[in-house]
């Protein structure tokens, strides 16, 4: 079986696919991790060093590699993943279930807060700027996301209980 998780940044992508793919048995892969591997850079260089655009380019490229070479698994993509280079068409292609992880633009924020030097896109916006930045990024990236097999809200509960609506 071949599962994704999607939703924008913060939205425990990686969290709870790990618990997934332990629940379920299967490998879990974090496609940001399979790049830094692969780049022998973190993903904050990548940006820094070679910008979003050739990101971007090696995203695309990376997940249809994993794609390819991969059978069974559960993957956690980046929050932009499925909104550049066809990226929903590849995971239709390749038979995938995609679980869109739905959050609230506060929860969002709340979390982004807490941690943004590890997400480039986020990094260098005021503070009291990121409400506005993530209402409008996720307006753009919803059309998007909202192309997933499963739409489940994660809002105010708990990761067992996300577990276990999605088993
Ligand atoms: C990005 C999200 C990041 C990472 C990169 C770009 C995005 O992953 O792929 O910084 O465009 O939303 P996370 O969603 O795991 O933070």
């Amino acid at each position: 079986m071949k599962i994704v998780l999607l939703g924008y940044m913060a939205s425990g992508k990686s969290t709870i696919g790990k618990l997934l793919a332990k629940k379920i048995e299967l490998p879990f892969v974090d496609l940001d991790d399979y790049i830094s591997e692969k780049e022998k850079k973190s993903i904050p260089e990548i940006f820094e060093e070679k910008g979003e655009i050739y990101f971007r380019t090696i995203e695309n490229k990376y997940l249809k590699e994993y794609l390819n070479k991969n059978e069974n698994f559960v993957l956690s993509l980046g929050g932009g993943t499925p909104c550049y280079a066809n990226n929903m068409q590849v995971l239709k292609d390749n038979n995938v279930h995609s679980i869109y992880l739905q959050s609230s633009i506060a929860t969002l924020v709340k979390r982004l807060l807490e941690n943004r030097s590890k997400r480039p896109l986020i990094a260098n916006v005021e503070v009291e700027k990121v409400p506005e930045f993530v209402a409008k990024h996720l307006f753009e990236r919803r059309f998007f996301y909202e192309q997933a097999s499963i739409t489940l809200k994660i809002d105010n509960k708990t990761k067992k209980e996300i577990i276990t609506e999605l088993r």
